[in-house]
């Protein structure tokens, strides 16, 4: 867990997310670190060397406060809040994932797990709809989750822009360090000049 490689390496670490139940899971994970349930574009963001937003973050439209098709205004709150050499770490998914009026289907197994997906794209919105199923055995019988996932898909360039604009030095990337991204997916360091 990205939290306590952070702890590991001497860091102090702030998570935030708007799932009570993923800070809940963190907590009991990481109990060295400080956890809080709240949404990024909200949050007091301290005085920080970096803040990292792993795994499509930026993306995730169950946060009303994410529907603003900009997300220039965070951009400026992380630059302000880092100190000069400090990094904003992200990835995002961008658009091109489905066919356009087409459902794209997968699934995962383990033994005794099961994940179904299906996911379909608004071109003209700019958003991506994913519905996920998943079955975890719980005694002799599998438990069945279902949830809705709605995110807005960015597009690389734009979001490069848009960081430099806050005053970012922006690399791209399809990695972190060896471990290679999903199709369809860019990671920016941003970094605050010195
Ligand atoms: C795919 S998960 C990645 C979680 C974690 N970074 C990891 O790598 O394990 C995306 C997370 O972003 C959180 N999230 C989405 N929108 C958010 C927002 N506006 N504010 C805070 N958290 C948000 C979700 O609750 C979810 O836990």
């Amino acid at each position: 867990m990205w939290a306590c490689e952070l702890i590991d390496a001497g860091y102090r670490v702030l998570g935030i997310d708007i799932s009570e139940a993923m800070i809940e899971l963190s907590r009991k994970k990481v109990p060295e670190a400080d956890f809080r349930v709240g949404s990024l574009f909200e949050v007091e963001i301290p005085p920080c060397a970096a803040v990292t937003a792993i795994s499509e973050v930026l993306n995730y439209l169950f946060d009303a406060e994410n529907e603003d098709l900009s997300l220039g205004r965070l951009f400026q709150r992380v630059h302000d809040a880092l100190v000069p050499g400090g990094v904003f770490v992200f990835d995002v998914i961008g658009p091109g994932q489905v066919p356009p009026g087409d459902k794209t289907r997968g699934f995962s197994v383990g033994e005794d797990w099961a994940v179904l997906s299906e996911r379909e794209e608004d071109v003209e919105r700019g958003t991506m709809e994913r519905r996920i199923v998943s079955f975890r055995k719980a005694g002799e019988y599998y438990r069945r989750d279902d949830e809705v996932h709605r995110v807005r898909l960015y597009d690389p360039s734009g979001l490069s822009a848009e960081l430099e604009r806050a005053g970012f030095r922006v690399r791209t990337m399809r990695s972190y360090g060896g471990l290679p991204l999903s199709e369809g997916h860019a990671a920016f360091v941003a970094r605050k000049p010195l």
